[in-house]
């Protein structure tokens, strides 16, 4: 789908995330033919600096995070044309004179907050203020989107003063992994899964969002926050609504984010006995979470698991099974959907039944893998065994398969075209916080310690009795 031209300023454009993906996705983009001639990007920070300096910085940033196949310097050189920047006081008045002046108006006009929230109000204002936001202009922001729904709505609040919710972003940046726009697909695009798809069928289902990284570098964030906050309120509850959501009627913005918002709607409360918060202990030659949070009393959790159900007709009875942790095993990312065993077995083999259950893993390898029972080959009479049918998508489409966008890529695109399908909506979040504070309070007013695990494991041993005691258990994690 063709995108229009564009000025997208950056606010934080000499950050962390600009460096890291904002930038080289829309290089990435301006490879591929995507950005128009004409469009521009404009940093915008606190930084001094003049349009050289900022260009140095960007090639170094590409230098950095583009592959060394896709840096030509002829098509590098031209990118950098198209950028410039302003150096702004987001609370003061500096700069903004100068950005306005910047601006054309006969372009489509995007704004990245990639800045702290606290920051959210000022630029909205300033924008407002120097005339340099119109109606149809965007904005998009990063989470943390508040660190509960009181301020998740003051944001809210904050934003609807000078923009309309068709003109805010809110970046979850795991609905831009191609992977998880995937989901929808399976679901929705074949008649297989469908039917199957609900508590008659399903026996239950695990989330697995799995890293190897801890938090140092980032600690005082991160401990802030902790994972439940850091991942489970957004990134792993977006999943959980993708895969349970009711087939909505159109892929259109609002079709599907009532659809999720029902979702989150239904979920019940946590009770204590279903939630495990685990922090990694020092190992592997690295430091421990609480010397990686310079925290020696934190009660942060770098890993959680939960078992989370949702009481509605389509699931009401099918567990939900989420987890996610910091130096772990390896870095593997999977939803799977485990079916119930056949009513009836015709067959007289006991041993080595096993469900059907389908696998969709969202990274690294990203494919589909359904287990299905076959007959073992041979003429020992009817054997059964189990087999993976298991698709890579690298392999399945070949180079396009192999060249997968980042997920920021994509969604940036998505802002330029005026496409909010894959954003979350100002009740959805406010849902999500909702449903996550009272968890979050209760485990707080019970002064809960996490439970130590070491690094390079699957987590506390604690979580493998959160599914033990239900007769499961929980897939390896692996890459
Ligand atoms: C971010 C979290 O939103 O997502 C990080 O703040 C986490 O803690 C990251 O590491 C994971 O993203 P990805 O794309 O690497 O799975």
């Amino acid at each position: 789908i063709p995108v229009d031209r564009f000025d997208l300023v950056i606010f934080g454009g000499t950050g962390d995330l600009a460096r890291r993906k904002i930038l080289p996705g829309l290089y990435r983009r301006f490879l591929a033919g995507q950005m128009p001639e004409g469009s521009r990007i404009i940093g915008a920070a606190r930084t001094e600096m003049d349009r050289e300096a900022f260009r140095n910085f960007v090639a170094e940033a590409l230098d950095e995070f583009v592959a060394p196949g896709k840096r030509e310097a002829a098509v590098v050189a031209r990118f950098l044309e198209g950028l410039d920047y302003v150096a702004i006081d987001a609370r003061g008045e500096g700069g903004w004179d100068a950005l306005a002046g910047l601006m054309r108006k006969d372009v489509v006009r995007a704004f990245y907050f990639s800045v702290a929230p606290a920051l959210f109000g000022d630029i909205a204002e300033r924008l407002h203020q120097f005339g340099i936001a119109d109606g149809d202009s965007r904005i998009v922001v990063e989470k943390p989107f508040g660190r509960d729904r009181d301020s998740a709505r003051k944001l809210n609040a904050v934003l609807a003063r000078h923009f309309d919710e068709t003109q805010i972003y809110r970046i979850d940046h795991y609905l831009g992994k191609e992977t998880v726009q995937n989901l929808m697909a399976v679901r929705f695009a074949n008649i297989l899964f469908e039917p199957l798809w609900n508590a008659q069928y399903v026996d239950h289902v695990q989330i697995t969002v799995a890293e190897t990284v801890g938090v140092g570098g980032r600690g005082s964030y991160y401990d802030k926050s902790g994972a439940m906050r850091d991942m489970v309120q957004n990134h792993l509850m977006q999943l959980l609504c993708l895969i349970a959501m009711e087939p909505p009627n159109r892929f259109e913005p609002d079709a599907v984010r009532d659809e999720k918002l029902k979702v989150i709607r239904a979920l019940d409360p946590v009770a204590p006995e279903h939630i495990v918060r685990g922090q990694y202990q020092a190992g592997q030659g690295q430091p421990g979470y609480l010397a990686d949070a310079e925290n020696p009393a934190s009660r942060t959790e770098s890993y959680i698991a939960l078992k989370v159900q949702i009481s509605n007709w389509r699931w009401k009875g099918t567990p939900f099974y989420l987890r996610t942790g910091k130096r772990l095993r390896a870095r593997a990312s999977e939803i799977a959907i485990t079916f119930k065993e056949p009513p009836h077995s015709i067959f007289e083999q006991e041993e080595g039944w096993k469900e059907n259950v389908l696998v969709i893993r969202l990274q690294p390898n990203e494919g589909i893998n359904l287990k299905v029972m076959i007959k073992e080959p041979g003429p020992g009479g009817m054997r059964l065994t189990q087999v993976p049918l298991d698709m890579s998508f690298a392999e399945a489409l070949g180079e396009e398969g192999a060249d997968i966008p980042d997920a920021y890529e994509r969604l940036i695109m998505d802002v330029i075209r005026g496409n909010q399908t894959l954003f979350m909506r100002g009740d959805e979040v406010e849902a999500a916080w909702a449903w996550t504070d009272p968890i979050i309070a209760a485990w707080e007013a019970r002064g809960d310690r996490p439970k130590p695990y070491d690094a390079g494991t699957s987590g506390p041993e604690d979580a493998l009795m959160l599914l033990h005691r239900d007769g499961r258990r929980w897939r390896e994690i692996r890459e």
